[in-house]
């Protein structure tokens, strides 16, 4: 029996490689980077089955080119902003992506830019080299308490909760928004007061970002927002780039609106190393690495492959994010 031809834009971790390559006839991606617009046209065109990640565009455009072949598109993120679900909900492709399975490694890491903006690490460590490190200083460095601040979270779904139960070992307040709460979140774990947005904003020591990218959510944190902050606050975004204003975020840094951030998604991505953002002591970025530890990408990789070749088969996804395509 033939093999179903499938397009796999990136090399990926071996255990969900392997499951496709067992099953299908597979054209890999080998580049570094992502497949051109043109190339990834030309080799979806070709095959039943996508497998991508949240640097390709999967757009109207491209599924129009593609035809009535493409039988699924399994993306290798949770997010799936880069992908026009509408239009292959339109042509009842069914398209898959890896929930749950990133949330706790995903919030060890909004903890991580947590500590490091809060006790300023990366100033820590520049300030060697430098030569600055002249002797132990009482007033040299000094960051802000993470232990019994207040947290605030913008978005109270998976990662967000799971950022929220770290919280409770740091004896945090934690207050949430989120215009529509999962069901069942009073059963996460810890204590969590859901408010607002200004009084999330008005009342958080941090604030941390875990809403998806929507039009609604694009630009959320912009000037007024900041100026609702407190000078003392914190920013965190793990989510996606666009829902900061970054050229706010940078006024808001530089004018002392707020005290620091930690980013690890930005616009554009990856962000030009001669960035003005990058001039910012009280910033740390870092290249959209939250999910990226080995276990995790592996078990990624997995359940992409498992999405992917389910769809070839002509079964319902294990993770579907249009299940309006089954009727
Ligand atoms: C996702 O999965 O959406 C992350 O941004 C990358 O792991």
């Amino acid at each position: 029996m033939t093999k179903p031809r499938v397009f796999v834009t990136r090399q990926i971790p071996e255990r969900g490689l392997q499951k496709v390559l067992a099953a299908c006839e597979a054209v890999v991606w080998a580049g570094e980077l992502p497949p051109s617009k043109a190339e990834l046209a030309r080799h979806t065109s070709e095959a039943e089955g996508l497998l991508c990640l949240l640097t390709d565009p999967v757009t109207e455009e491209l599924l129009e080119a593609a035809g009535s072949r493409l039988k699924v598109i399994s993306n290798l993120a949770v997010g799936y902003d880069n992908i026009d679900v509408a239009a292959a909900t339109r042509r009842l492709i069914p398209v898959g992506n890896t929930p749950g399975i990133l949330t706790e490694t995903t919030a060890d890491f909004c903890f991580a830019l947590i500590l490091a903006c809060a006790r300023r690490l990366t100033e820590g460590k520049q300030a060697i080299p430098a030569g600055l490190w002249r002797t132990w200083s009482p007033q040299w460095l000094l960051g802000v308490d993470v232990y019994q601040a207040t947290l605030g979270l913008v978005g109270f779904g998976r990662i967000g909760q799971a950022v929220a139960r770290r919280a409770a070992g740091f004896n945090m307040k934690v207050l949430f928004c989120d215009p529509n709460p999962p069901s069942g979140w009073e059963a996460c774990g810890v204590p969590a007061e859901p408010v607002s947005f200004e009084t999330l904003l008005a009342e958080s020591d941090f604030v941390s970002i875990h809403t998806p990218l929507t039009p609604e959510t694009r630009h959320l944190f912009g000037a007024q927002a900041f100026s609702q902050m407190k000078k003392t606050a914190i920013l965190i975004n793990t989510a996606r780039g666009p829902v900061v204003d970054q050229e706010a975020l940078y006024q808001a840094l530089k004018g002392g609106q707020i005290l620091a951030a930690g980013i690890d998604v930005t616009v554009p991505e990856p962000l030009p190393s001669d960035h003005p953002l990058l001039e910012l002591d009280n910033l740390i970025v870092t290249p959209h690495i939250a999910s990226a530890s080995r276990a995790t990408r592996e078990k990624m990789a997995v359940m992409a492959a498992e999405n992917l070749l389910a769809g070839l088969r002509g079964e319902r996804l294990p993770h579907c994010v249009n299940p309006e395509v089954y009727g």
